[in-house]
């Protein structure tokens, strides 16, 4: 059965917005005020995402006054950018990629210097996301968006890779295409579709 709500273990309010939205019917409530994310010290997508989901249930079962002893549904994500050519870097470190307090300009234009003369451009956006039921039950879900990395950044829409990421079967990067078209087929909704077919008791994908 849906749950009614569910809390983002993120301190970007913005994400939750956009996780309600792939998340039909289930309220995404940010972290509360006060609460704090552990550092990403996991090898791998899926762990850095347990990792905040986990930190986030015990900040609630710690405080389980404050919250009249109710432990939420929690969940976290964890994203990035796999491209082939570069052995699957810089995946987990895709937003320091070009350093700790890199852009993500500095980012990209790392990533086209890397690629300089090479041929194979696959990548891929991967996303992971792990949500904890209040007993404590885990689910896993997942979503990728399969690509190329073009020669040059295009388009004035999104964040991150998007201005080079081109999606298998476009000729267009992401930051070229809608919000829409985004939303439609990216990583994070698959990842969130995938969860949904979970939280409804479906099978994951
Ligand atoms: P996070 O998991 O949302 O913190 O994403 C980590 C990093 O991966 C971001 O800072 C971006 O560099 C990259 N990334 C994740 N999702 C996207 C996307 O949809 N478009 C472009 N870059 C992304």
């Amino acid at each position: 059965m849906l749950p009614p709500s569910i809390t983002l273990a993120s301190a970007n309010a913005n994400k939750s917005r956009e996780f309600e939205a792939l998340l039909g019917g289930v309220r995404v409530e940010p972290m509360p005020s006060g609460f704090r994310l552990p550092e990403e010290t996991g090898s791998g997508f899926n762990e850095n995402a347990r990792l905040k989901a986990m930190a986030v249930r015990d900040q609630f079962i710690a405080r389980a006054t404050a919250f009249d002893g109710k432990v939420p549904w929690v969940m976290a994500d964890d994203s990035g950018i796999e491209v082939a050519a570069l052995a699957g870097a810089p995946g987990i470190y895709s937003a320091r990629y070009a350093g700790e307090n890199a852009t993500d300009v500095d980012n990209v234009s790392k990533l086209l210097e890397a690629l300089e003369g090479k041929d194979d451009r696959r990548a891929r956006f991967v996303c992971e996301i792990v949500a904890i039921s209040p007993g404590g039950e885990q689910l896993h879900a997942s979503g990728a968006l399969e690509g190329g990395i073009a020669r040059k950044p295009r388009g004035g829409f999104g964040f991150g890779y998007d201005p080079v990421f081109i999606p298998q079967g476009y000729s267009l990067t992401v930051s070229e295409l809608s919000a829409d078209e985004k939303n439609r087929i990216s990583h994070r909704a698959r990842a969130a579709q995938d969860l949904l077919n979970q939280l409804r008791g479906g099978k994951s994908s």
